[in-house]
């Protein structure tokens, strides 16, 4: 992309879009750099959601009457937008779930539990979040199945070469997050595929931080199955995706199960209705499928490599600016194609959280903690760190505030 074309982009007229930005607390404008956590929603999502109440409001897929036909267009057609955006075959591979989470849930326990065993190797790496960890650490335990983990080197990158020494014959799947919540690593998923895709294994990809932020292709990933959640893409909580290879999810079954999930039930036995909806059990997340709708349209418009940019330009800067800071250490690679839109940092004798307090003090918005990665701050030899995490609106000015922020620390803690 053209240094023009990444000129052109307006965060200005963007931030209009977001009243929650001109919020103050004691008179202090809010710096929002907590977006791996959740995005702001801007003004179109939110109105289309209201719309969606106001005007369209009814159950789907079980009504004959006018708004429930249009209801269940909506949501059906949320299915496709989501398909076209991220390159899928078409709805059947697309599944709403709550969050990247349940998808992960989702996969771990409708294939995992049925297919693992005794003598079957899980793929993981150092660097996933619990998310996946958790889950995949808990169908290991039920099934016998083995739980390994691709060690990260000293620059937060995946040792491929201990990739290719654990991915073997007996590995059945592969789960890798794609972008780093804690380190901004972006991991070569296709690589990761292809390698398990050798081995025949299958790929899980947790695309929770990469999805908000770059184009994400998952037929040229080939990924067999690839998760990430609405309200890290300027969209609603509540609303999640997983994206699963047609053939894979006819296989598969159920995962939970109920009304809207079944084409014949009797006292006896029930069989299941087509996909997606075999996955999607109840009454689903219909306002928020409008809202993910109206927010990949909204990312759409603004351009997902002109966000990809933007994004990668500030976390550049802030970088920089902390590296350039003597008791500052930072997490991950450093800035290049393989590191994403974020910085975890630590202050020399200043606990994360205490730091997080001081620059809440100064109505920054930054994470402490884990990240939900504590295997991987034991990794790294801290119980904790601090997380600047930057969306499409962030500008240099913000990221100067929390530079500034860091002295008010220092004199405080260190
Ligand atoms: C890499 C990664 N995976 C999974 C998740 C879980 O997302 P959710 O809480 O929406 O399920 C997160 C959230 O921070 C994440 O950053």
């Amino acid at each position: 992309m053209s240094q023009q074309n990444l000129e052109s982009l307006d965060v200005g007229a963007i931030r209009d879009e977001f009243p929650i930005l001109e919020r103050e607390f004691d008179g202090q404008q809010v710096v929002y750099l907590d977006n791996a956590a959740t995005t702001q929603t801007p003004d179109p999502v939110v109105d289309a959601m209201s719309d969606y109440y106001r005007e369209s409001n009814a159950n789907i897929h079980r009504g004959i009457h006018h708004l429930s036909q249009e209801a269940s267009i909506l949501y059906e057609e949320a299915h496709d937008r989501v398909a076209e955006f991220i390159n899928a075959d078409g709805r059947e591979e697309v599944i709403f779930t709550k969050n990247t989470t349940e998808s992960e849930n989702l996969v771990a326990y409708a294939w995992g539990l049925n297919e693992l065993g005794p003598g079957d190797r899980v793929v993981l790496t150092e660097m996933e979040h619990h998310a996946s960890l958790v889950t995949w650490q808990q169908i290991g335990e039920k099934t016998g199945a083995d739980v390994e983990y691709i060690r990260i080197d000293d620059d937060g990158r995946l040792d491929m070469d201990h990739a290719r020494e654990l991915i073997d014959d007996d590995t059945a799947i592969l789960s890798a997050v794609h972008v780093s919540n804690t380190l901004g690593t972006v991991n070569p998923v296709s690589e990761l595929t292809d390698l398990a895709h050798e081995h025949g294994a299958l790929s899980f990809i947790d695309g929770a931080q990469a999805v908000p932020n770059r184009p994400v292709d998952v037929e040229a990933i080939d990924a067999d199955f690839y998760a990430f959640s609405g309200h890290k893409m300027a969209g609603p909580t509540g609303i999640g995706v997983l994206y699963g290879k047609q053939h894979l999810l006819e296989e598969m079954e159920p995962y939970l199960y109920g009304g809207g999930m079944i084409r014949k039930v009797t006292y006896e036995e029930s069989t299941w209705g087509d996909l997606p909806w075999k996955f999607e059990p109840g009454t689903p997340q219909i306002a928020e499928a409008v809202g993910l709708e109206a927010a990949i349209d909204w990312l759409e418009d603004i351009g997902m490599e002109r966000i990809q940019a933007h994004e990668e330009e500030i976390a550049r800067y802030a970088y920089e600016q902390l590296e350039s800071e003597e008791d500052v250490e930072i997490y991950g690679p450093e800035p290049g194609p393989d590191r994403g839109g974020l910085v975890s940092f630590n202050v020399e004798g200043v606990h994360a959280h205490d730091l997080a307090s001081i620059m809440n003090d100064h109505t920054i918005a930054v994470r402490a903690g884990d990240h939900c990665t504590q295997p991987l701050h034991d990794k790294l030899g801290v119980p904790a760190s601090t997380r600047a995490s930057f969306y499409v609106y962030n500008t240099r000015e913000e990221v100067d505030k929390l530079v500034a922020a860091l002295d008010d620390a220092r004199q405080l803690f260190a």
